[in-house]
Order: structure tokens, then C-alpha cells, then sequence
């Protein structure tokens, strides 16, 4: 059995090289975003988006992944420290191309931001049993509710190698690109 394709490094917030998630938090309170379900990719180990949305009144709710163990145990101790994130901020530990939708609930709002970013020569091979970037996009853009929002990053590592991939998931499923928020690029599922 092939082992996980984990991330074996962590990342801190680094506002000046990867500004995604504060730029997305930006973006939640630019909308006045409120109760909405959301999905994440890619926490780091500060968490700043699920801690942010837990903490900020908006009652929005957060489901996100790491594939690395340090972010993962960074999560586990914020909130075993504190509950009110805890009711608002779950995180997983998972390989987004060994993503099962059967597993997913519905969101309001997806982020995709490092698509294209973790792709391995093994990923979507029959032994290791995972799906295609494009395979993620679709996966999601189907667990996300009519008039949901789904956002990538165009600073990303990924984004040149992902921008072919999301013209033909745009041309293929029911969404409308809205516009931009700082460095990130936002579609409404129609
Ligand atoms: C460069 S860090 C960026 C973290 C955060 N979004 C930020 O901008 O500060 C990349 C993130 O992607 C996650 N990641 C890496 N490979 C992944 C995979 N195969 N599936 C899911 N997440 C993965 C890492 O755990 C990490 O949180």
C-alpha cells in the first residue's frame, strides 16, 4: 500500500510572500459574509482563516485541510485550548487528491488555492488512488450551493500550470467568473 503524499514542512503566515488567506478573510468581510459553511485549502500552521472566521461574530464555519503533520498538530493544540474555535474550525489531515465526496458536505464558499501546486508523479495512479487537479475543481464545484463562491490564488506556485485547467472547468460547469479581490480570482456558481 503506497503511503500518504504529505506535506514534510509546515508554513507560518507569511503576509509579503503568500498573502491568500488574509487577502480571503479580507474578502469575507468586504462581502459581510455571515453563516456561511466554507471550504479551505491549505491552513498553515497559524490557521489565521479558520481562527479569524471562529472568533469574528460572522458565525461563518470553516472545514479545512492540511496535508502537513506540524500544521496539523499546531490545530490540535488551538483548540484544545480554546472552544469557541473549536465549534467553528475543524481541520482534517488528508491529501486533497484523495478527496472523497461521499465525505463533503455542502459549502458556501470553496477555496482552491494552491491547485496545482502538490500534484506527485503518483497522485491519480491506480495504487495510490487519487484524482487530477481538474478532478478536485469538479469534485468541489459540485459540493458547492447555487450562488456559492469559488476563489483561487494568483500568486500561487500552481497558478500558471492551473490557469489552462480552470478555463475548461469554467467552460464545462455552471459558473461565472465575478471579478477579483487583491490576489485572488472569484466564480459564482450560477
Ligand atoms: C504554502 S502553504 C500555504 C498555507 C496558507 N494557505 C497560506 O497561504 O499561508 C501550502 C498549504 O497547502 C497544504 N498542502 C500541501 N499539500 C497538500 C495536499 N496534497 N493536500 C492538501 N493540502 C496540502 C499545506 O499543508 C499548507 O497548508
Amino acid at each position: 500500500m503506497s503511503t500518504m503524499n504529505y506535506w514534510a514542512r509546515e508554513w507560518e503566515l507569511q503576509e509579503d510572500i503568500c498573502p491568500c488567506d488574509v487577502h480571503f478573510n479580507q474578502w469575507i468581510a468586504d462581502r459581510g459574509l455571515r453563516d456561511k459553511t466554507i471550504y479551505h485549502f491549505g491552513t498553515g500552521s497559524h490557521h489565521v482563516v479558520g481562527r479569524e472566521q471562529a472568533i469574528n461574530g460572522s458565525n461563518n464555519a470553516v472545514f479545512a485541510i492540511t496535508a502537513s503533520i506540524e500544521e496539523y498538530q499546531a490545530y490540535i493544540e488551538l483548540v484544545a485550548e480554546n472552544s469557541r474555535i473549536n465549534k467553528n474550525y475543524v481541520v482534517y489531515f488528508g491529501d486533497i487528491y484523495l478527496t472523497n465526496a461521499k465525505l463533503l458536505p455542502e459549502f458556501d464558499v470553496v477555496t482552491m488555492f494552491h491547485l496545482r501546486e502538490f500534484f506527485h508523479p503518483n497522485t491519480s495512479s491506480e495504487e495510490y488512488g487519487g484524482i487530477t487537479d481538474r478532478g478536485v475543481l469538479d469534485v468541489f464545484t459540485a459540493r458547492t450551493r447555487s450562488a456559492g463562491y469559488i476563489l483561487f490564488y494568483t500568486g500561487s506556485l500552481g497558478f500558471a500550470r492551473a490557469t489552462p485547467i480552470i478555463a475548461e472547468w469554467e467552460q464545462a460547469n455552471p459558473v461565472e467568473r465575478i471579478g477579483e479581490f487583491k490576489t485572488l480570482r472569484i466564480y459564482r456558481k450560477r
